[in-house]
């Protein structure tokens, strides 16, 4: 599909699922190389990351765990890059080095409270992978992802996990806003 209408919006194919499956396999490819010997804890953030996560995690040849969580974030006078956990952490990650499974870092808002969290309970490292990264937005430092699939340009994309209203999730293609 050469574009696709959400909600009355026209996104217009911007990355294709063979692309897609390319970028994801050099990442699984760099993490394989960088934890050899080691055993992560990798936490899935649900809903938008399900799709990366599920592609990345077949291609880890590493004893790896990989858990879920779901995150809030919220931005107030005192509660800038605060973090909500709308569902627990069932894995301990006392002494683990954890990656994080982003769908995407826009001003890493979500990651930077997300990782100040798993730092205080006591992981050994954390790091981030990201399907996508737009670095021109981003705000926090400590959230800039290790591993990204795609930098791209500051513009609204959709499909792949990715979604608008909630819809377009399962489109296999990266879809980009028309005129964004
Ligand atoms: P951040 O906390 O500003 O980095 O925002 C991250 C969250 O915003 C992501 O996990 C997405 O849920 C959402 N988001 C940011 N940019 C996009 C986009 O282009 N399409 C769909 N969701 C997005
Ligand atoms: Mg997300």
């Amino acid at each position: 599909m050469q574009s696709v209408e959400v909600n009355g919006r026209v996104f217009d194919e911007y990355v294709t699922s063979q692309e897609i499956a390319q970028s994801v396999a050099k990442v699984a490819e760099r993490i394989n190389a960088d934890y050899a010997g080691k055993a992560p804890l990798m936490i899935c953030v649900l809903n938008g990351a399900f799709m990366y996560a599920s592609d990345l995690f077949k291609q880890i040849e590493l004893s790896a765990e990989i858990t879920f969580v779901r995150l809030k974030s919220y931005e107030g006078t005192k509660t800038t890059g605060d973090v909500k956990l709308l569902t627990p952490l069932y894995v301990d990650v006392k002494g683990r080095d954890v990656i994080v499974i982003e769908d995407i870092v826009d001003t890493g808002l979500t990651m930077h409270g997300f990782v100040k969290y798993l730092k205080e309970q006591g992981a050994n490292s954390v790091e981030i992978t990201s399907f996508l990264f737009k670095p021109d937005a981003l705000q926090y430092a400590d959230a800039e992802p290790k591993y990204v699939g795609m930098s791209i340009p500051t513009k609204f994309v959709l499909g792949y996990g990715l979604d608008y209203d909630e819809l377009g999730r399962n489109l296999p293609s990266l879809y980009v806003l028309r005129g964004n």
